[in-house]
């Protein structure tokens, strides 16, 4: 975002997280919305960056804190507000209380996957389960917790915790109805399949809000659909404010919106290959979104969320004109690589490159030198499924009508192929080779090929041996660029001009 753009006239969009949820639940947003508005999702005490802060005794708490945020947060700009499920009840509560204090009212309040209030006294709904274990197991049906987490019971067990604490908040919330209408139009965003909304009526809220409100629907599966399809609840947002449609959402951003889809095959639902990671042998549409199965088919394992930040970083690459190319090490059946001249293509780039680096044999023995956890880890032994030979993926690009002479193939071990690679300039660098050694290799011959302004990827950023070797490679570099979290998996930094 340049200082031109963040002017003093750009709405600020306050964006307040469902129960146990973080700010990073809006992470997403920032980049989908940042020409309309400056996104702020809001931290609420006793999570994230706030872990260490008590908890809210009472919703009623929670909104006098949102209200404190966004007084401090707006001074003086134009702001809007949007909360998720809990959080959309903090939001409606906040606006009350900014609206007692004389302050400006938001441009419009966006209460979203949460049923009126009026549905709430009396009646213990699914979401305010005590017990912790009902909590987990709520959770689990509702497809709420965190990837990262799921696999770890006693990460499981702190989060039903929070759950529960912010579950108490809301069975013990009591809403008095306003005496006048709230001081700002108000939006109620609904899912199609949403499980705890479905059978309440959204245009109830107009009680709760004293004055008509707008309903606007995403077709999205499950409760936590900002998080889980942020592109097309941004989509209504830049509706609803009136603000204008995203280059996503005309003809080359369906075409690339459709390409994630095919790429990552939520479409036709190929079965997983069973991995250490991944057990279940049918096809499970989360796992897929959140890239976290290892596909029977599909041509990328990296799944949406990371190819809608492949698609943001290129962008902004493009619009900032960052110089250089596009490299994906790391490529497998060339899904990731494809996608990045997919969308070169769409917006009609003719002077970068991609490059296309891989040993198309699979993942390297570990040999007397290697990082003793990527001999530990052995995951050569998995090359009948990682190893794809360079002409599986040239075949793949030719596919999507995607092989020319801006695509350019890098085949063989980094360490062979990456020193005198014949790279100039780099705009991308997505690193995808699991492992300390590659991704150490990788950081080492590419990024001192990097533009200032440019974007670095690293798809196994949770990966501990990875993170290891990203911090070293950082603290042997002096760098300090800010990590930015992708989807709990991967990661990514922007090198400072
Ligand atoms: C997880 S897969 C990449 C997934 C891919 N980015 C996608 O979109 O699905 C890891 C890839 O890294 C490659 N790889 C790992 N270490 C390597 C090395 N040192 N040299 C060359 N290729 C390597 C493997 O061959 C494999 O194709």
């Amino acid at each position: 975002m340049s200082s031109v753009q963040m002017s003093s006239t750009m709405p600020v969009l306050f964006c307040v997280p469902h129960a146990g949820g973080t700010a990073s639940s809006f992470a997403a947003w920032r980049d989908l919305l940042h020409d309309c508005a400056e996104v702020r999702p809001i931290e609420l005490a006793g999570k994230g960056a706030r872990t260490r802060e008590r908890p809210y005794a009472s919703l009623h708490d929670a909104a006098t804190d949102v209200a404190d945020i966004v007084q401090e947060g707006a001074a003086g700009r134009p702001w809007a507000i949007i909360g998720h499920s809990l959080g959309a009840l903090i939001a409606y509560e906040a606006v009350r209380v900014l609206a007692d204090r004389g302050q400006p009212p938001a441009q419009r309040l966006v209460v979203s996957g949460c049923p009126a209030p009026r549905h709430r006294p009396g009646a213990r709904s699914n979401d305010e389960a005590q017990d912790e274990e009902e909590v987990t197991r709520l959770l689990q049906r509702l497809d709420g917790i965190p990837s990262e987490i799921s696999d770890d019971p006693e990460a499981v067990s702190y989060f039903a915790g929070l759950v529960r604490h912010d579950g108490r908040l809301l069975s013990e919330y009591t809403h008095v109805p306003p005496a006048a209408p709230l001081p700002c139009p108000v939006t109620v965003l609904v899912s199609t399949e949403d499980p705890i909304t479905s059978g309440k009526d959204p245009a109830d809220w107009e009680l709760a809000a004293a004055r008509p409100v707008r309903i606007r629907q995403v077709a999205e599966p499950g409760h936590f659909f900002p998080v889980s399809n942020p592109r097309q609840c941004a989509r209504v947002v830049r509706d609803e404010f009136g603000w204008p449609p995203a280059p996503g959402d005309t003809g080359s951003g369906l075409y690339l919106d459709l390409l994630k889809r095919t790429l990552t095959n939520v479409i036709y639902e190929d079965p997983p290959v069973p991995s250490e990671w991944s057990h279940g042998r049918a096809y499970d549409r989360v796992n897929r979104v959140a890239g976290l199965d290892w596909p029977s088919r599909a041509h990328t394992m990296v799944g949406m969320r990371r190819l809608d930040n492949v698609q943001a970083c290129i962008e902004r690459v493009l619009r900032d004109e960052v110089p250089g190319d596009l490299i994906e090490t790391g490529v497998w059946r060339g899904g990731t690589t494809i996608f990045m001249r997919a969308v070169l293509a769409a917006w009609g780039v003719r002077d970068r490159m991609v490059w296309v680096a891989d040993s198309f044999q699979g993942m390297p023995e570990p040999k007397p030198g290697s990082h003793r956890e990527d001999a530990r880890l052995n995951t050569h032994t998995f090359n009948d499924f990682i190893g794809v030979p360079l002409d599986t993926v040239k075949r793949n690009f030719t596919a999507y009508g995607l092989l020319d002479e801006q695509v350019r193939f890098l085949p063989g071990w980094f360490n062979d192929t990456l020193p005198a690679a014949p790279v100039e300039r780099l705009a991308v660098l997505r690193l995808d080779a699991d492992l300390y050694d590659s991704t150490m290799d990788a950081l080492t011959h590419l990024y001192p090929k990097l533009s200032p302004g440019g974007f670095v990827i690293i798809d196994d950023y949770f990966l501990a041996v990875c993170r290891d070797a990203v911090y070293d490679f950082r603290r042997r570099h002096g760098i300090d660029d800010e990590i930015r979290d992708i989807d709990g998996y991967g990661a990514f930094w922007r090198r400072g001009y």
